[in-house]
């Protein structure tokens, strides 16, 4: 896919956390010289999981509900993602990740490439689901997506 000189830079976002940082390598390629889907689905599912995982729990990923490749990752480019907790069920996490790449020759301009959400789920020693703990982290969690939600529900 050629790019897009068109779009306008991305600005990073200030209510998700950085969870992973990573420079594809020319073994990453496609045929077209791009980077490969596959590799970059891959490091979403290890950013994705990085949130989920701080709840304790073995976790498992379930679901990739949603994945977009807005914009071609070309060797050399600074990926950054981004991560959100978006529902917390009760043996289950969904999770946003956000990947911004700073090009390589023109590095302090982000553009947003991909935008994906997954759903982990806590596993017991026999690999079944099992109900997520009520600890602090969960209970920030749910605080922060009912904010959310009052915040983007329309006023009277
Ligand atoms: C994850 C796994 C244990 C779930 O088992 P299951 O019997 O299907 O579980 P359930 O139907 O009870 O669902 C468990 C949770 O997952 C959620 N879930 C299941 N399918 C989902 C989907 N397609 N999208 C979003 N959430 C989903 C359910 O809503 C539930 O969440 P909740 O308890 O918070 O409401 C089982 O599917 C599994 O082992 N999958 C393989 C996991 C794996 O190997 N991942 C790596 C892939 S390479």
């Amino acid at each position: 896919m050629p790019p897009r000189p068109d779009l306008p830079p991305h600005p990073l976002p200030a209510d998700k956390d950085l969870v992973l940082k990573v420079i594809p390598m020319p073994a990453d390629v496609n045929a077209n010289g791009d980077i490969f889907g596959g590799w970059v689905m891959a490091q979403v599912d290890l950013a994705g999981s990085v949130l989920p995982s701080r709840i304790g729990q073995r976790m498992v990923t379930v679901a990739v509900n949603e994945f977009i490749f807005k914009q071609p990752v070309r060797v050399g480019d600074i990926l950054s993602f981004y991560s959100s907790v978006r529902r917390v069920g009760r043996t289950s996490v969904t999770v946003d990740v956000e990947v911004y790449a700073e090009r390589f020759h023109d590095q302090g301009r982000f553009v947003k490439v991909t935008e994906a959400l997954l759903t982990y789920v806590a596993i017991d020693s026999e690999g079944k689901p099992q109900a997520l703990p009520e600890n602090a982290q969960i209970m920030a969690w749910r605080q922060a997506i009912q904010r959310n939600a009052e915040a983007a529900a329309p006023t009277r």
